[in-house]
């Protein structure tokens, strides 16, 4: 008999299968889920590659299916993919959603996200599978088993935030990316994107919380003692948004062109609030020691205290007496 995990890989991609099937060959999933995508401009090798789907906007559709053609509720429901509620009624947890299935490096279907179709703010816009006997986010990156060649011939990964995000950059022509979707980005997300290489690119959201990701991710990733650099976004965009509004060849070129290090990048986020005021500036001066004081090789870490000595206009010993202080405490 096979084990109980392996039966929960089954009914996964029994759903990923169905959700496919409702997208392309129903009235519901061509009128509602296929218009949906082709209006945000996705093509359709991209929606065929990443095995998109729609969940119908019913109670059980989904489970029905599944287990009319003989799978197990209990592995369905150990999936989350079905719910039981207190009356002991069962439903689908994706109803009406626009379905991302993710898989895990290897290619098997380990979870989904379901995009909302509506607009209300009341609505989530995502939900996402819970954590199972096969899913742990935190150990996940949405799109790697996509990428995992191309990161490695490229020797970088683009990391960005979101499901589309990851479909948009590929539709592009760039094939080495990655989301880290539906949480902060973890160590264990690093340690992954280290066994293909050790250079990321940060994409995230040009919004405030994004950018604020995006400080809080480089400093992890230096900790890791991977190599890190930012492009960022202009007026709120993703980069979902932005190659869709500048094109896939502008896109190309403007994510060659904007790829910051992480001092610059962090330099310009910090003195953009600090003006001319000095106290703030030394503060950032500070803040900029912090990210370099992460990076495990001392050899490394004095490359960029050079680089910020000349960026920021402060003697090279100032900054290496800083480096010092901080290596110090933190022991
Ligand atoms: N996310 C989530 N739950 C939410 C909001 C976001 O899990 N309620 C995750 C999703 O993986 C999402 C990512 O965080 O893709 C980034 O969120 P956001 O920028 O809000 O969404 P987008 O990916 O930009 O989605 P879209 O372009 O479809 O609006
Ligand atoms: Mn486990
Ligand atoms: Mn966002
Ligand atoms: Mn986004
Ligand atoms: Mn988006």
């Amino acid at each position: 008999a096979q084990s109980a995990k392996e039966s929960l890989y089954i009914v996964s991609q029994y759903a990923a299968a169905f959700f496919v099937k409702q997208l392309w060959e129903t009235d519901e999933g061509k009128g509602i889920g296929l218009s949906y995508f082709k209006e945000r401009g996705f093509r359709e090798d991209i929606l065929k590659k990443f095995e998109v789907g729609y969940s119908p906007d019913v109670w059980d559709a989904m489970t029905q299916s599944a287990t009319n053609a003989g799978h197990k509720l209990e592995f369905l429901e150990a999936t989350g993919l079905s719910i039981k509620n207190d009356n002991g009624k069962i439903y689908d947890r994706f109803r009406g959603r626009v379905m991302f299935p993710i898989h895990n490096f290897t290619g098997r279907i380990i979870g989904f996200g379901g995009r909302t179709l509506k607009t209300d703010k009341n609505v989530p816009k995502y939900v996402n599978s819970p954590e199972s006997e096969i899913y742990h986010k935190s150990n996940v990156l949405y799109g790697l088993f996509h990428a995992k060649k191309a990161i490695r011939d490229l020797d970088n990964c683009y990391l960005a935030e979101g499901y589309a995000d990851v479909l948009s950059v590929h539709q592009a022509g760039i094939e080495n990316v990655v989301a880290s979707s539906g949480t902060s980005l973890t160590v264990e997300q690093i340690k992954l994107i280290g066994r293909f290489t050790q250079n990321i690119t940060i994409l995230f959201d040009g919004d405030a919380a994004g950018i604020k990701a995006s400080l809080r991710g480089l400093d992890m990733i230096l900790e890791e003692g991977l190599n890190v650099k930012i492009v960022s976004f202009p007026d709120g965009h993703d980069p979902d948004s932005y190659m869709h509004h500048v094109g896939a060849g502008a896109f190309k070129t403007y994510l060659e062109e904007n790829r910051k290090d992480f001092i610059i990048y962090k330099a310009n986020v910090l003195l953009k609030d600090a003006g001319d005021d000095p106290i703030k500036r030394a503060g950032i001066i500070r803040d900029i020691v912090e990210s370099i004081a992460k990076i495990p090789d001392p050899i490394k870490a004095s490359v960029f205290i050079r680089e910020s000595s000349s960026l920021l206009q402060i003697e090279e010993q100032i900054l290496m007496g800083e480096l010092n202080k901080m290596r110090s405490a933190k022991v």
